[in-house]
């Protein structure tokens, strides 16, 4: 049910916060350690590389997953969209553990790897937010999402449910294996929570940057480094998948390779500076756009923002800026879709599920 909101869209990404801390509270003991199935703690520990396999969305968080597991964990870690794994198979270590990252968990790209992998006698991990599905059905272990119902088309509370979970199976696996960690991901993740629940009170600001930047525009482009190269990527899928706007994201550094030839008068580039190790670098990418005529927007964190950004996210662990970054990304997708009066939970060409290869 909708209730009062207007879309379950914008009901979606108000329920974030409240779903991390549900996130938090599920994973705990009663000792306020991790609490996860300790056949999945010891498979975790027992392998020698994770695949990650998903689609869209679910992809992108599985970048990040990357970056938490293999900084966190260290295991080395690849992340696969799923319709191009089964023709292109990487040579498989002699212990892989797949990790399926599916919403829905019925994506029929994800399930064909599966069974494949399955086949071939290799352990599988699903996180998903319908423990029933196929895909939790079919792989030896399964790790809820906790977002409850996601409606929309357009995925959000999903997103962030899975990178709060990945973080807290890579701080798991982690103190398994006995490595030492300053990072509390439950305080940590409880921090992001009030950042994002901050975020959801600015709606009125973050439709006035939709109006703004993207009220007639035919594209737009997502630039990032690292972890935020990846949000710049789900932003993109965010925008081009509701307003219907040609959306790219890239690489800060790759621009100069190509992309900024595509640089115009007033074209929107969306700007995230949220890591402290690339803010120069970003930022001089940023003047690289303006100085062809670049419409910028610099989304920054608080603690490493400039005058002249127009939005800063409230500061939170280097880590997990992505689950509060994304926010405003949402937003702005959000508002962008409803000023062109498009089909905001519905988009065109789109199913929640995606059930045919
Ligand atoms: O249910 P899944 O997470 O497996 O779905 C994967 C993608 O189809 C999904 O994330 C899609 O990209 C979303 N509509 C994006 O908002």
């Amino acid at each position: 049910e909708k209730g009062t909101y207007p879309h379950f869209m914008l009901k979606e990404i108000d329920e974030q916060p409240f779903v991390i801390r549900k996130i938090i509270q599920e994973y705990k003991n009663e000792n306020d350690e991790i609490k996860l199935d300790l056949d999945i703690r010891q498979a975790m520990k027992n392998c020698d590389r994770i695949y990650i396999i998903a689609a869209g969305t679910s992809y992108h968080a599985g970048l990040l997953g990357k970056q938490f597991i293999e900084k966190l964990a260290n295991i080395p870690v690849e992340v696969h969209v799923a319709s191009e794994f089964s023709y292109n198979m990487p040579l498989l270590s002699e212990k892989p553990l797949f990790l399926f990252i599916s919403q829905s968990g019925e994506t029929a790209d994800s399930r064909s790897v599966l069974v494949q992998i399955k086949e071939l006698g290799h352990p599988a991990l699903t996180l998903t937010n319908v423990p029933g599905s196929t895909l939790s059905r079919e792989a030896n272990y399964t790790m809820h999402l906790h977002a409850g119902p996601e409606i929309a088309v357009a995925s959000t509370k999903a997103y962030t449910a899975q990178m709060a979970v990945l973080a807290i199976l890579a701080v798991d696996t982690a103190r398994a294996k006995g490595l030492e960690l300053e990072f509390d991901p439950m305080q940590e993740l409880g921090i992001a929570a009030n950042a994002m629940e901050a975020l959801t009170d600015q709606k009125e600001e973050l439709e006035e940057l939709a109006r703004e930047y993207l009220p007639t525009t035919r594209n737009c482009f997502f630039i990032g480094r690292s972890v935020d190269h990846y949000v710049g990527l789900e932003g993109s899928l965010k925008l081009k998948e509701i307003s219907y706007i040609q959306a790219e994201g890239f690489a800060g550094g790759e621009l100069k390779h190509g992309t900024i030839a595509l640089i115009e008068d007033g074209t929107p580039v969306i700007a995230l500076a949220t890591q402290e190790n690339v803010n120069y670098s970003i930022r001089g990418n940023v003047q690289e756009v303006e100085a062809r005529g670049a419409n910028s927007l610099i989304i920054s964190m608080k603690g490493l923002d400039k005058e002249g950004d127009a939005f800063v996210i409230p500061h939170v662990h280097h880590l997990l800026t992505p689950l509060v970054s994304v926010i405003p990304l949402q937003l702005i997708s959000y508002y962008a879709a409803l000023h062109r009066d498009c089909d905001v939970d519905k988009p065109r060409n789109l199913a929640k599920s995606v059930t045919v290869e």
